[in-house]
C-alpha cells in the first residue's frame, strides 16, 4: 500500500514532460505470482531541453529486474531506483533511445484491483488514473500518448483467451503448454487507457456496421456459462454505436470492440481502447435477475464507456485536472442517449434526483471542489459527482446557451481541433465561444467556482401596466479554498403560464438577455419585466432544471398546484409537486421531533393522487411523483441541526396519510398496472411496474400490508417485482414472520447469483431504525458475506452508510463507530474502496450537535490511525477541516 505521503500536486505547475514518448513495446508472461513485464520504449529529448535533463519514471510498489538502454545494461551510476520512481540520467543528446525495463510483479497480491491484478481466476488490469505504474516504470501522466505493441504469453489451458487494445496481430503456440497473442493499437494514447485481459472467458459475438460502411466485430467475455445474460449488453452497444453516429457524426475507428466482465472492480467500468472493462453487475441481466434499475444503468454505462472513445481516447486529458473534460462531457452524452430512449422528462427527473442526492450534498459540505479542480492529493478521490454529474450539467448548460444546432458545430469543432492530443477544459471552452461568438468567460466560473449557487426569486404582477417583473438574486456559498465568489452565468428556462394552461407570449422583455424561453441571469441582482401579460400569470422557473442550482421562490401551493396540473414541461410538473411536498415533509419533522401530530395539505394530497391518476401521463411519470423527496432530500432542504430520527418518523407520518386518503386511487393502479402479456425491459414496461410497485408500498400501511406485500411476493415474476415487495416487506415489517420466510427464500433462490445476493444485503442493509447496526453485524457474518469483493462490500456496509439515515445515525453514535473499524479494516486491502465508503460521511456537520461529536470522534480515530493510505488521509483530512 501506498502510505500517504501528503503530497500535493498543483495545476499551476504543469508541464509538458522533458521527453517525448514515440513508441511503447510490452511483452507480458503472466503467471498468478510472478508476472515478468518487459517494456521497451522509445523516447527523444523534446526540443529545448537541456541535455543534461534526466529521465524520470513513475513506479508504484515496483521491483527492477533489469534495465537497458540501447540494449545494453546501464552501470550502476547511471541510473537510481526506488520502488516509485527510476531515474536514468546519460542519454543520448539528439537521437532517439531505447530504454528496456523488466519488472516482476505478483497480480495475485494485488488486492488494490489497481494495476494487474486476478479476479476469479482471470487477469485482468486498471489503470485509470495511476494504475499503470504498478506494471511497469513509465512516464503514467495523461500527456504522454503513444501506439502500443502487445505480446501476451500464458499458460494455454488456464488462459486461453487472451486480449488487449488495439486489433489483433496474431497468435500461436509458444513453448511447453504456453501460447502467445500479440495485439496493436494505432491510435496514440496515455498509459491509464491500457488494458490487458487473460483467462478462460466464455464470449458473445456480434457485428455493427459502421456510417462508412466497414464491418467491426463485436465481443462480450464472461464467465462460462453466462453468455446468454449479456445479450442486452450487447443490444445496448450496438444501439450506443448507432447514436454517436446519428447524433455526433463519431464513428468507431478499430477493427474489433470488446467488452470483459469482471465480478472484482473498484468502480462501474472502465473505457480502456477497444477493450473495455466492466463490473459485471453492469453487463449481466435478464428478466429473472435484473431490476429494472439496472437494465436501465446497463444501458446508460455500456454507452458512457463506448462514448468515450471519442470523449477521453481520441481526445484525452492533458492532466488530471481537466478529467471532466472526459468525464462531465461523458455524461453528459450517456444522458443525451438515454433520454433518446427512454422518456426524455422521467430521465430528466431520474438526473435530477441523483444530483441532488449526491452532488449537492458534495457540493454544500467539506469535500466541496470546482469541477475542474486547482489542486490534489489523491486522484483516485476526484472522481466525485461533482466532476462527473456537475461536470455534465455544465456542458448542458453551454447545449442550452447556445442552441442544439451551435452547440453541435462546437463538438464538430472540438473533435476536429483536437483528434489526437490532450486537452484542456480551455480548448474545449473555446471552440464553443468561437463557433457562437459568444464570450463564455463568465460562464466558465462554473468550472471554477464550487457551491451550488442559490438564486432567490419573487414575482410581480401589474394589473395596469400588464406587466410582470421577476426579481433575481444570486449567491454562491463559499466553499473549502474558496470565500469569495463572483456572479455567474445562470441560464434560466421559465415560462409564464395563465390561468388556462396555456403559456404567455410576452411583448417585450427588459432587464437582460433572453434567448427563447431562456432568461440569462448574469448579474448579483437583476430584474427582468415582460409586457403585454394580459393577466397574472404563475411562474414556472428553472423548467427542466436548466441550470444546476437551488431555488428560493416562496410559491403559493395554489401556483404550484397549478404548474403541477399544466405545464408543458414535465420536469417543471414534477419539480412543482416536490415543492409543495417539502414544506409538508419539514413541517412533519418539526412535528415528530416535538411531539405533536402530523398533519398535511390537502392541495399536495390532491395534487399527488390528481397526478397518480392522470391516465393521459405515462406510468413512468406519474410513479415518480408518487415517490416523495428522500429523507435525505429533507435533511438537505434543513440544512443543518438534523435529527434523522424525526426527519424518518414525519416523513411516515405523511406517507401514511397519502396511503389513506388514496386507498382506492392505489388499489386500482396495483390491479390495471398489472402486466398482460410477455415482460420486456423497456421503458414502458419498467414504466408500469415503477408504478404499480408504488401503489403497492402505500398499500402496505393499510390493514393486511405484510401479507399483501408478501403475496406480491409469491406472484412475482420478475427480478423488479420481486425486489421492490420485498424492500416493502422488510422495510415496513422487518420483524414479521412473513419477511423471514420471504428472506429466506430470496436467499435459497439465488444463492449462487453474487448480483442477485448484493440486492438481498442491500435490502436487509437499508431496513430503518436502531435494530440495523445490529443486524449488519450479523450480516457480516453469513458464509454469504465475501469481505474482499467490492461490490458485496459495497451492498452491506455501502449500504447501511448511504441508504440507511436512522440505522447509521443510531444517536448513541454506534453506527460511525462501525463504519470507523470498518474502514480501517477495508483500507489496508483497497484503499480506493474504504476512501468512497468513507465519504458518507460528508454531510456531518449538518447533523444535530450530538450526533455531529460523535462522529467527528469517529473521524478522528480514523485519522490518528498510523497507517493510512493517501486515499484515506485526504478525505478524512478533508472532512475534518474547518
Ligand atoms: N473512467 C472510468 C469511467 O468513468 C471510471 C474510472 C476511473 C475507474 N478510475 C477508475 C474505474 C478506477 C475503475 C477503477 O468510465
Ligand atoms: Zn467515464
Amino acid at each position: 500500500m501506498r502510505t500517504d505521503t501528503g503530497q500535493i500536486v498543483h495545476l499551476a505547475d504543469y508541464r509538458p514532460t522533458d521527453f517525448v514518448l514515440e513508441r511503447v513495446d510490452l511483452t507480458f508472461e503472466l503467471d498468478p505470482a510472478a508476472t515478468r513485464i518487459e517494456t521497451r520504449l522509445i523516447f527523444h529529448r523534446r526540443d529545448g531541453v537541456d541535455f543534461g535533463q534526466a529521465l524520470v519514471l513513475d513506479g508504484d510498489e515496483l521491483t527492477l529486474a533489469e534495465l537497458r538502454l540501447d540494449q545494453n545494461e546501464l552501470p550502476a551510476g547511471q541510473f537510481d531506483v526506488t520502488p516509485e520512481s527510476l531515474t536514468i540520467r546519460g542519454l543520448p543528446e539528439s537521437v532517439p533511445f531505447e530504454v528496456t525495463i523488466i519488472t516482476i510483479i505478483n497480480p495475485e497480491a494485488n488486492t488494490q484491483l489497481m494495476g494487474l491484478y486476478r479476479t476469479n481466476g482471470v487477469y485482468c488490469t486498471q489503470c485509470e488514473a495511476e494504475g499503470f505504474r504498478r506494471i511497469t516504470y513509465f512516464p503514467d501522466r495523461p500527456d504522454v500518448l503513444a501506439p502500443y505493441t502487445i505480446t501476451i504469453i500464458a499458460d494455454k489451458a488456464a488462459n486461453p483467451v487472451l486480449l488487449s487494445n488495439g486489433n489483433f496481430l496474431g497468435g500461436g503456440n509458444y513453448d511447453e503448454g504456453r501460447h502467445f497473442a500479440a495485439w496493436f493499437d494505432p491510435f496514440p494514447k496515455p498509459s491509464y487507457l491500457f488494458a490487458l485481459v487473460a483467462g478462460d472467458l466464455g464470449v458473445v459475438e456480434d457485428t455493427f456496421t459502421t456510417m462508412s460502411e466497414r464491418e467491426v466485430t463485436l465481443k462480450i467475455y464472461v464467465e462460462h456459462g453466462k453468455e446468454a445474460r449479456a445479450a442486452y449488453a450487447m443490444d445496448a452497444l450496438k444501439r450506443s454505436m448507432k447514436w454517436d453516429e446519428e447524433r455526433f457524426g463519431r464513428e468507431y475507428d478499430l477493427d474489433i470492440f470488446m467488452i470483459v466482465a469482471v465480478s472484482d472492480f473498484n468502480m462501474g467500468a472502465m473505457e480502456n481502447k477497444g477493450l473495455n472493462v466492466f463490473n459485471d453487475k453492469y453487463v449481466l441481466a435478464d428478466p429473472e435477475t435484473a431490476t429494472d434499475q439496472d437494465y436501465a444503468n446497463i444501458e446508460a454505462i455500456i454507452a458512457h464507456e463506448y462514448f468515450h472513445n471519442w470523449t477521453g481516447n481520441r481526445i484525452t486529458c492533458r492532466d488530471w485536472f481537466q478529467l471532466c473534460l472526459k468525464e462531465g462531457l461523458t455524461v453528459y452524452r450517456d444522458h443525451e442517449f438515454s433520454a433518446d430512449m427512454r422518456s426524455r422528462a422521467v430521465k430528466r427527473i431520474a438526473e435530477v434526483r441523483h444530483l441532488k442526492a449526491e452532488q449537492f450534498p458534495e457540493d454544500a459540505g467539506p469535500l466541496a471542489h470546482p469541477v475542474r479542480p486547482t489542486s490534489y492529493r489523491e486522484i483516485n478521490n476526484f472522481y466525485t459527482t461533482t466532476v462527473y454529474e456537475k461536470g455534465s450539467e455544465v456542458t448542458r448548460m453551454i447545449a442550452t446557451l447556445l442552441g442544439r444546432d451551435t452547440f453541435k458545430a462546437g463538438m464538430d469543432l472540438y473533435f476536429e481541433r483536437h483528434d489526437g492530443e490532450a486537452a484542456t477544459v480551455e480548448d474545449f471552452v473555446a471552440c464553443f465561444a468561437e463557433v457562437s461568438g459568444r464570450d463564455l468567460t463568465q460562464f466558465s466560473r462554473w468550472y471554477h467556482q464550487a457551491g451550488t449557487p442559490m438564486v432567490t426569486a419573487s414575482g410581480a404582477y401589474d394589473a395596469a401596466s400588464q406587466s410582470f417583473t421577476l426579481s433575481l438574486e444570486q449567491m454562491v456559498p463559499a466553499t473549502p479554498g474558496q470565500s469569495v465568489k463572483e456572479p455567474m452565468h445562470i441560464p434560466l428556462s421559465f415560462a409564464l403560464i395563465l390561468d388556462n394552461g396555456s403559456i404567455a407570449e410576452p411583448a417585450s422583455v427588459s432587464g437582460g438577455e433572453v434567448s427563447g424561453d431562456v432568461l440569462h441571469l448574469t448579474e448579483r441582482k437583476q430584474d427582468f419585466t415582460f409586457t403585454g401579460i394580459a393577466a397574472r400569470p404563475v411562474l414556472s422557473l428553472n423548467r427542466s432544471f436548466s441550470a444546476p442550482i437551488n431555488l428560493d421562490f416562496k410559491q403559493a401551493p395554489a401556483d404550484l398546484a397549478h404548474i403541477a396540473r399544466h405545464d408543458s414541461d414535465l420536469f417543471a410538473r414534477w419539480q412543482a409537486l416536490t415543492d409543495l411536498a417539502l414544506p409538508n415533509l419539514i413541517q412533519a419533522a418539526r412535528d415528530a421531533r416535538e411531539g405533536r401530530a402530523i398533519s398535511c395539505d390537502d392541495a399536495l394530497v390532491t395534487a399527488l393522487l390528481e397526478a397518480a391518476a392522470d391516465e393521459t401521463l405515462e406510468p413512468a411519470f406519474r410513479a415518480q411523483a408518487l415517490a416523495l423527496p428522500s429523507e435525505s432530500d429533507i435533511a438537505r432542504e434543513l440544512g443543518g441541526n438534523n435529527d434523522p430520527d424525526a426527519i424518518h418518523a414525519g416523513r411516515q407520518g405523511i406517507i401514511a396519510l397519502i396511503a389513506k386518503a388514496g386507498s382506492s386511487v392505489f388499489e386500482t393502479l396495483f390491479a390495471t398496472m398489472a402486466r398482460n402479456g410477455a415482460f420486456t425491459p423497456d421503458a414502458a414496461g419498467a414504466g408500469r411496474r415503477a408504478l404499480r410497485n408504488s401503489a403497492l408500498s402505500y398499500l402496505a400501511y393499510a390493514e393486511g400490508g405484510a401479507q399483501r406485500a408478501a403475496d406480491a411476493f409469491a406472484s412475482s415474476d420478475n427480478m423488479t417485482d420481486m425486489t421492490q415487495a420485498l424492500t416493502v416487506l422488510a422495510h415496513r415489517f422487518p420483524d414479521d414472520a412473513l419477511t423471514h420466510e420471504a428472506l429466506d427464500t430470496f436467499l435459497q433462490r439465488f444463492s449462487d447469483n453474487a448480483l442477485v445476493l448484493d440486492k438481498w444485503f442491500t435490502i436487509q442493509a437499508t431496513i430503518p431504525g436502531d435494530a440495523a447496526l445490529a443486524r449488519i453485524k450479523a450480516l457480516m457474518d453469513h458464509p454469504q458475506f465475501v469481505g474482499t469483493n467490492p461490490n458485496r462490500v459495497r451492498s452491506l456496509i455501502g449500504s447501511f452508510a448511504f441508504s440507511n439515515p436512522t440505522g447509521f445515525n443510531r444517536a448513541d453514535g454506534e453506527g460511525y463507530r462501525f463504519l470507523a473499524q470498518q474502514i480501517l479494516a477495508i483500507d489496508p486491502r483497497n484503499p480506493q474502496l474504504a476512501a468512497r465508503i468513507l465519504t458518507s460521511m460528508r454531510s456531518w456537520r449538518s447533523l444535530e450537535s450530538l450526533r455531529a461529536d460523535l462522529a467527528r470522534s469517529a473521524l478522528v480515530e480514523i485519522q490518528r490511525s498510523p497507517k493510512l493510505s493517501a486515499d484515506v488521509g485526504d478525505i478524512v483530512e478533508r472532512m475534518l477541516k474547518g
